[in-house]
């Protein structure tokens, strides 16, 4: 194989931004051979902009035909860990965008069909994985001169949705067709990052969801409180309400403190204060009272060139030339392999069980009682469920 040759399942607004890229050329690893749609109004577009790319209705036919070698699924959520089971079944490779899925289960069942087939690659566009702020974090982090964690506090609040976002209508803003609000449409990125950055397992969450400010049923404003192995904590407070919104990350650990902040993902800055001696050592040793640890302060932002390429070509395609790479055995390492969606889904799953309970989540999360949670909200809303103003 020169080239990978994928097909795209469901080419809206996404996928179409997908399927754009890989027609102009921006992955020389990378063809686009096949796009498919349930909507004659998508593949009108595709037979009218994509000449000489084949166009399916239904995406089992375009599983089992040979012209492709890989999938990316671009569905409505509820849809991936299921496309992607059978994609694998047909000897595709599969890159599914965020969020893995709706709920633990499915995408549990999803990851560990995909290990039987481990001739095929299996992964998931988390595309923010590729910012160079964040990957700097997670250098700073793994070379351990952030020293043990203490605490991560997240706030994302600069997701503005006005009501006319959720009128649009469609999937969006419903349990039936989204299965949650700011949690699982905004959020996927960052709930990766939060538990990819602390880089431990999350055993408890508390929560509140509330929906503020608009007629939808799902939440659009949540605080949550976690605890990771080890005893360090971490605050995500996100919303889609916020005006002006906010994002903000801090971690803090023996080492000092990462704060990373900005508005885009091109102009986000990374400031590390580093500790010149360990909090805990510095405690036992110093003998002046009120001592001030010694630090230094480094400062890390995209340089003007990532800023412009970043701008341009957008993170997510980054993560399809990974995955070409990986397929053509070029590279050995997925950007973010499927099966880490279940880290971030968790903790989704964990804060929406705490929010509609009000109860600690303790890990590993009751998943039927999630299931029956989310179904009764599914129910209501089938019913005619009143949307809160
Ligand atoms: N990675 C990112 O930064 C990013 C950004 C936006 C959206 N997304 C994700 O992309 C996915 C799609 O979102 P969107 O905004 O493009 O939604 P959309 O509603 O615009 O597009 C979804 C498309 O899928 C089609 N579809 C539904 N079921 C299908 C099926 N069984 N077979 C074939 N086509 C089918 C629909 O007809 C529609 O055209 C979601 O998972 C969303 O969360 C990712």
């Amino acid at each position: 194989m020169d080239k990978v040759r994928y097909g795209i399942i469901g080419i809206g607004k996404q996928g179409s931004n997908y399927a754009k890229r890989l027609f102009k050329g921006m992955d020389k690893n990378g063809v686009l051979a096949a796009v498919c749609d349930v909507k004659e109004d998508r593949r009108q577009w595709a037979t009218d902009n994509l000449a000489g790319v084949k166009v399916f209705e239904d995406y089992k036919e375009m599983l089992a035909s040979d012209a492709i070698d890989a999938v990316i699924i671009d569905t409505p959520h509820y849809a991936h860990p299921g496309i992607a089971i059978e994609a694998l079944d047909a000897g595709k490779h599969v890159l599914c965008d965020k969020p893995a899925g709706v709920f633990t289960k499915a995408v549990r069942e999803a990851a560990e069909h995909g290990k039987t087939k481990p001739e095929l690659k299996f992964g998931i566009l988390y595309n923010q994985r590729t910012n160079k702020v964040y990957v700097k974090a997670k250098e700073i982090i793994d070379s351990g001169r952030l020293g043990n964690l203490k605490r991560i506090v997240w706030i994302i609040t600069n997701w503005y949705r006005p009501q006319a976002y959720y009128d649009q209508g469609g999937w969006r803003g419903t349990w039936a067709g989204e299965g949650g609000g700011v949690l699982i449409n905004q959020d996927p990125h960052q709930l990766d990052l939060f538990t990819w950055l602390a880089g431990k397992p999350i055993t408890k969450v508390w929560s509140v969801t509330k929906t503020v400010g608009r007629k939808i049923n799902v939440e659009n404003d949540v605080t949550a409180v976690c605890e990771f192995e080890g005893g360090a904590e971490g605050v995500f407070i996100t919303s889609t309400h916020d005006a002006p919104g906010t994002n903000r990350l801090e971690i803090t650990g023996d080492g000092g403190k990462m704060i990373i902040e900005g508005g885009s993902d091109v102009t986000m800055k990374l400031t590390f204060v580093e500790n010149l001696v360990p909090e805990p050592q510095f405690s036992a040793e110093n003998k002046v009272f009120m001592g001030k640890i010694p630090t230094k302060t480094y400062r890390y932002k995209l340089n003007l060139i990532d800023m412009i390429k970043g701008a341009i070509e957008q993170q997510h395609i980054n993560v399809i030339r990974n995955f070409s790479l990986v397929v053509l055995g070029k590279e050995d390492k997925l950007i973010a392999p499927y099966a880490d969606g279940l880290n971030g889904l968790t903790f989704s799953n964990a804060i929406h069980l705490s929010g509609w309970t009000g109860k600690q989540v303790v890990y590993p999360i009751d998943e039927e009682a999630y299931i029956a949670e989310l179904n009764k909200r599914v129910d209501e809303e089938k019913n005619g469920g009143v949307k809160q103003a």
